[in-house]
């Protein structure tokens, strides 16, 4: 099944976790799903040395172009892709909330993944006064519109409504379906198409609602955060697409 199962593990667990947890990954045959691990970067060298099988992504990348220089703590994607990264988280939520990233960052970050070869998962979602508002629609065009990559194709756009990471609560099914329409028009509509993006969706996704997402047109995989730092929660979260 064509679907991604992107574990977002954030901050968390030791190497020596990290390994098992791959390892436990690579037994289970989960071969034909496609699950990526965004692990911490000072992590992702040893475990794509380690586990040649699995698809790794970073959860974040330099704003500069360059892949060398003097911008002392930062790390390029050119070196994110010379250790074999395939994948990068982009504008997380919480990148944007406590590192102040805004939607330009964002684009910059995506097309410095675009140049050598990661594909970008492009996070948007609304929050929680937007949702009240009723302005959700307006404000994900904006937020998705500036964020994209001026070039590029096979993109990921993750929704993640910024209400629904960590709390335990997810949109009801159609207005999950009614954002994945919007935003899949969307992209048709301004000519966006060469992207080829995919949709996923991320938000307090588990064992017990994972099925409601796979079944959903529009929705191409899922951004799983917590349900991601237990292995058995992650086994039945993948086994779920067989
Ligand atoms: P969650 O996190 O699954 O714990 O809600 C998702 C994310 O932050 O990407």
């Amino acid at each position: 099944m064509n679907y991604f199962f992107i574990a977002n593990w954030k901050m968390n667990f030791d190497l020596k976790i990290a390994q098992e947890f791959c390892h436990n990954l690579t037994v289970n045959n989960l071969s034909d799903q496609r699950v990526i691990i965004a692990a911490p970067n000072i992590y992702l060298a040893s475990l794509i040395k380690g586990f040649p099988k699995l698809c790794f992504a970073s959860q974040d990348v330099s704003t500069r172009a360059e892949s060398f220089g003097a911008f002392t703590g930062e790390i390029s994607s050119s070196m994110l892709a010379q250790i074999g990264v395939s994948y990068a988280i982009i504008g997380h939520s919480e990148r944007r909330r406590f590192f102040h990233e805004n939607d330009n960052i964002v684009k910059i970050k995506a097309e410095n993944c675009i140049e050598h070869n990661i594909t970008p998962i492009i996070c948007i979602g609304e929050n929680h006064e937007q949702r009240e508002k009723g302005d959700y629609l307006k404000f994900l065009k904006y937020q998705l519109i500036n964020s994209l990559p001026s070039r590029g194709k096979d993109i990921i756009i993750a929704y993640e409504p910024v209400w629904s990471i960590g709390t335990g609560q997810t949109p009801e099914l159609d207005q999950i379906e009614e954002v994945s329409h919007y935003i899949l028009n969307l992209i048709a509509e301004n000519g966006l198409l060469e992207h080829k993006p995919k949709l996923v969706y991320g938000g307090s996704v588990s064992s017990k609602n994972i099925k409601n997402f796979i079944k959903m047109p529009g929705i191409s995989g899922v951004l799983v955060g917590n349900s991601s730092l237990n292995i058995e929660e992650f086994l039945k979260v993948c086994k779920a697409g067989e």
